[in-house]
């Protein structure tokens, strides 16, 4: 079976060494907890492998995230030579739309031609949360998530969903993926540590306990060796 690369240090070894091809997977964590980080290193790390990535950005400018490249000391040229995409999908939406919430099935049509025309094999999507305010119930979510989730896996991509973790609304959304990484932000006696745990990944054995990791230069680095409970 084919994998990609995750471009970030330490979590190939917790996922038998990348993510299995074609696969969806959740990104879930509360804020400020390296989800946005951990999507940039995941297209950064295609790009070292010549793989095109595509970032679509829901709720920041791309003002905001080249900004957060270049704090994180992250490469912003390929987003500028088109090796890569960033795209604030909330520019490209024109007139009445503007203000108006984004289904999954907007967002199915936008990327369908997209990520075909443009050979793209990663994809980020940050944040998923802001489109569950489209629905008004649990069941209509779950079903327009589940089709969108059907639609990715028919594209040759993998993809990578993230969700802020405080949303329960949301809580439908591990039924759809193939795999659920939760990021943590927690306090340590008196101390903030982030940390990182699969709670489920089909088509490979992974790592199930949780590991801390620090922001450094470069981004994420996971300590695999330290466990905590
Ligand atoms: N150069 C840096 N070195 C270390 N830490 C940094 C650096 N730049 C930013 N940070 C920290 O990295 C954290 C992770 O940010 P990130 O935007 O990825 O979180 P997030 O989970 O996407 O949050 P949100 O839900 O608000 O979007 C920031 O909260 C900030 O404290
Ligand atoms: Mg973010």
């Amino acid at each position: 079976m084919k994998r990609l690369k995750s471009g970030i240090k330490g979590m190939d070894r917790m996922i038998d060494g990348g993510f299995p091809e074609g696969t969806v997977n959740l990104l879930k964590g509360p804020t400020g907890s390296a989800k946005t980080l951990f999507g940039l290193q995941f297209i950064q790390g295609g790009i070292r492998e010549g793989e095109k990535g595509l970032l679509l950005s829901l709720e920041e400018s791309r003002k905001n995230i080249q900004r957060a490249v270049e704090s994180f000391s992250l490469d912003w040229k390929p987003y500028e030579t088109g090796r890569s995409y960033l795209i604030d999908y909330g520019e490209i939406r024109r007139g009445d739309l503007e203000n108006s919430l984004i289904s999954f099935r907007e967002l199915q049509e936008f990327l369908n031609n997209f990520l075909t025309d443009e050979k793209i094999h990663r994809l980020v999507i940050d944040s998923i949360s802001a489109i569950s305010l489209y629905y008004t119930t649990p069941e209509k979510l779950r079903k327009n998530l589940f089709e969108f989730s059907r639609f990715l896996k028919e594209k040759d991509v993998v993809s990578l969903l993230i969700s802020e973790s405080d949303n329960s609304r949301l809580n439908v959304e591990g039924f759809v993926s193939d795999s659920v990484i939760n990021l943590y932000y927690e306090d340590f006696e008196g101390e903030f540590r982030r940390s990182v745990k699969i709670t489920k990944m089909r088509f490979t054995k992974h790592d199930p306990y949780k590991h801390p990791f620090l922001i450094m230069d470069g981004g994420i680095d996971i300590s695999v060796e330290e466990t905590l409970r």
